[in-house]
């Protein structure tokens, strides 16, 4: 007789959640202004779960980006407005901010020079690079960011597959702080960036972690990334700055 005693996969029950981080400062919930809710009853949906998984407050970040959303202080503050006014009419009580997730884009530049950043806490800039290629200028540009007192924050960086970890270390080492998407842990966008997710992690590269939240199935994933065994690493015992933005 041959036995087939194939070990079951045991999905991994979730005992903590995100209480400890309690800010979420990467997200896309201000309807209908970027490629994120697209209503304030969707924008409800989405803050909702994340009340549910232990978020105190949300630092919402609209795309800036000049080929597809041209968001401004103006867009945006109207957007966090009717947010605001939809979360009173529900009775939901959270802390709720909105700063925006810049694009690396020939007009970011401009935008720094013009002081038309959209912060968070103490100055914090949350930017994104394009997933193609590296801008080239990326260096001078942080320093510029870094002269003028701004504190960079680059967005997912474990998702720019065109980057080697020494690139990250230097970018790191000249006061760029780096913010991860939890869902990366997941496989949510592909092995590659999960293994970069995971050495990033391994080599003290972290300082921020978020849901960059736009719709509901990142709110699943969100939740699974809990089970994995490297979100263990980040909520325990790892010198995560996200409380700084309460
Ligand atoms: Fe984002």
């Amino acid at each position: 007789m041959f036995g087939f005693f194939k070990k079951k996969a045991v999905k991994k029950t979730i005992t903590f959640n995100y209480e400890s981080v309690a800010v979420d400062m990467h997200s896309h919930v201000l309807p209908g202004i970027d490629d994120g809710a697209q209503t304030p009853a969707e924008s409800i949906v989405l803050i909702r779960k994340m009340m549910e998984l232990g978020i105190k407050k949300i630092i919402a970040t609209p795309h800036i980006m000049i080929d597809f959303y041209r968001n401004d202080r103006e867009s945006i503050t109207n957007a966090l407005n009717i947010l605001k006014a939809e979360l009173k009419k529900e009775n939901i009580v959270i802390d709720i901010e909105a700063a925006a997730e810049h694009y690396f884009d020939e007009t970011f530049e401009a935008r720094i020079n013009n002081h038309q950043l959209m912060t968070m806490g103490d100055n914090y800039v949350l930017f994104e690079f394009s997933f193609i290629s590296l801008p080239p200028n990326y260096i001078p540009v942080v320093e510029k960011l870094k002269s003028l007192g701004y504190r960079p924050i680059l967005a997912h960086p474990e998702r720019y597959t065109y980057m080697t970890l020494e690139q990250y270390k230097n970018l790191h080492d000249w006061g760029c702080d780096f913010q991860l998407n939890t869902i990366s842990l997941t496989g949510y966008y592909g092995k590659e960036v999960k293994a970069m997710a995971e050495q990033l992690i391994d080599n003290q590269l972290i300082d921020f972690i978020s849901s960059d939240m736009h719709h509901p199935r990142h709110v699943a994933a969100f939740r699974d990334a809990l089970r994995t065994t490297y979100i263990e690493k980040l909520l325990f015992d790892y010198p995560l700055k996200n409380k700084m933005l309460l």
